[in-house]
């Protein structure tokens, strides 16, 4: 019992009216990992047998699992690497934090504590690369496995223009791609992603194994990069020069679908968000490690406009932070950059529902809908003492959603719930 907040549609096509749910005094009746019921605790407490337990929660809100649509788990421990832009940053920092994952021990180690951080944030479902060693996807997926998470990752796919160590070749891509589909694919909540790091670390003949890995299996997902930086993009176009632009680069190798979604997508023209609207792709707005990296601002009014699907991503780590709370309150800062207000429930969609759609799991997962998985979070509005003292002053839940992207954190996640269990329980260490 508690006051409970998601998204049933996108405030852009419906009005922000329209776009959302909020129950002040609401009920979530989960059986097994399903939600039953979701409504009015007058309506729900009445149908409800008595040897159920009822939870209260006060001076809080219920709002489903957040969904992180782009992070590197690898980059866990490399957070807040000074001083450079995408291309030195990767080399100085990435690559080498990166070669640490042939160690299986390692990355099961960062993989524990990725899935922790995660949790402590409120994310339940995220897209996520590994690295390029097989056996950084086989631990990853382990880990998830363990705690039923919904969650898609896929090994790094990367034979040119990066350190040896951490080449593999379009054979090698294709055979370890393979084995990881075959044993992971479709298991429980598990999905795997294809997931060529980005134009300038593969050759044709690799992306070209992208394209038949994808025509291969059924449900693949797609996961890249896409138009971060300006020196990235003129590196695509003399690596490429027979391709119209860096998308283009992805869509000859048919690697645009509705399960394709490209991380960042900064520098594009109208025209390439026309091919990423026709062919189903979504974009992963990731505004910390925009703003971090010095990339640029994301034109998320225009990649909306077009009908692009849109999900939002911690990029971690590049971003900063795993708490899509704060990435909201980036999204913000961002777009007021250039001159337009994003709008709380916006912002929330993006983090929820649009991540839903844009990963194709809207059927199962992003919002509270009777018969989606049990995956939600709770919400302390007493979390920290500035929250205590501004939440009351708020006028109505969109206000108090904003100010929980702007001041909130992991300290506000009270608990996360994944698959109908509390998994995580901040007070509970
Ligand atoms: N482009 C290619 N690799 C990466 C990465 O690891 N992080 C980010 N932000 N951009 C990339
Ligand atoms: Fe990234």
């Amino acid at each position: 019992r508690a006051p409970l907040l998601h998204c049933i549609a996108d405030p852009d096509h419906v009005g922000i009216e329209q776009s959302y749910q909020y129950i002040e005094d609401g009920l979530l009746i989960t059986c097994g990992d399903r939600i039953q019921f979701c409504g009015k605790a007058e309506d729900g407490l009445k149908n409800l047998p008595n040897n159920l337990s009822v939870t209260q929660v006060e001076n809080g809100l219920l709002i489903p699992g957040l969904i992180d649509t782009h992070v590197h788990y690898p980059q866990t421990d490399m957070i807040a690497s000074y001083g450079e832009q995408l291309l030195d940053w990767l080399e100085r920092y990435t690559f080498p934090e990166e070669t640490q994952f042939a160690d299986a021990n390692h990355a099961g180690d960062v993989a524990e504590r990725f899935l922790n951080e995660l949790l402590r944030n409120g994310t339940t479902t995220a897209l996520v690369f590994g690295t390029v060693h097989k056996t950084s996807v086989e631990v990853f997926f382990d880990a998830a496995a363990k705690r039923r998470l919904r969650m898609i990752c896929g090994k790094v796919l990367m034979d040119r223009n990066a350190p040896d160590t951490l080449l593999d070749t379009p054979e090698s891509a294709y055979s370890d791609s393979k084995a990881l589909i075959e044993r992971w694919h479709g298991q429980d909540r598990l999905h795997y992603a294809v997931t060529p790091r980005f134009a300038p670390t593969s050759t044709d003949e690799q992306l070209a194994v992208a394209g038949r890995l994808l025509a291969e299996y059924e449900g693949l997902y797609l996961h890249t990069h896409l138009a971060e930086n300006h020196k990235e993009c003129e590196w695509v176009q003399s690596l490429f020069p027979e391709s119209q632009d860096y998308l283009d680069v992805y869509d000859r190798h048919h690697l645009l679908s509705e399960r394709s979604v490209f991380a960042h997508g900064i520098h594009l023209s109208d025209d390439a968000h026309q091919r990423l609207h026709h062919s189903g792709s979504a974009i992963a707005f990731c505004p910390s490690s925009n703003l971090f990296l010095g990339s640029g601002l994301f034109p998320l009014s225009s990649a909306c406009q077009h009908g692009v699907n849109v999900g939002l991503g911690t990029d971690v780590g590049a971003g900063t932070s795993f708490s899509l709370l704060s990435t909201m309150g980036d999204a913000y800062k961002t777009q007021q950059l250039q001159g337009q207000s994003l709008h709380p429930m916006k912002a929330f969609y993006l983090a929820t529902l649009g991540g839903a759609k844009a990963l194709r799991l809207e059927d199962k997962i992003g919002n509270l809908a009777i018969g989606s998985e049990a995956d939600f979070v709770i919400l302390d509005y007493q979390a920290t003492p500035l929250l205590k003292q501004r939440l009351p002053r708020c006028q109505s839940i969109e206000e108090i959603l904003f100010t929980l992207m702007i001041l909130g954190d992991d300290r506000v996640i009270k608990a996360t719930i994944v698959a109908g269990e509390p998994i995580y329980q901040r007070d509970k260490i």
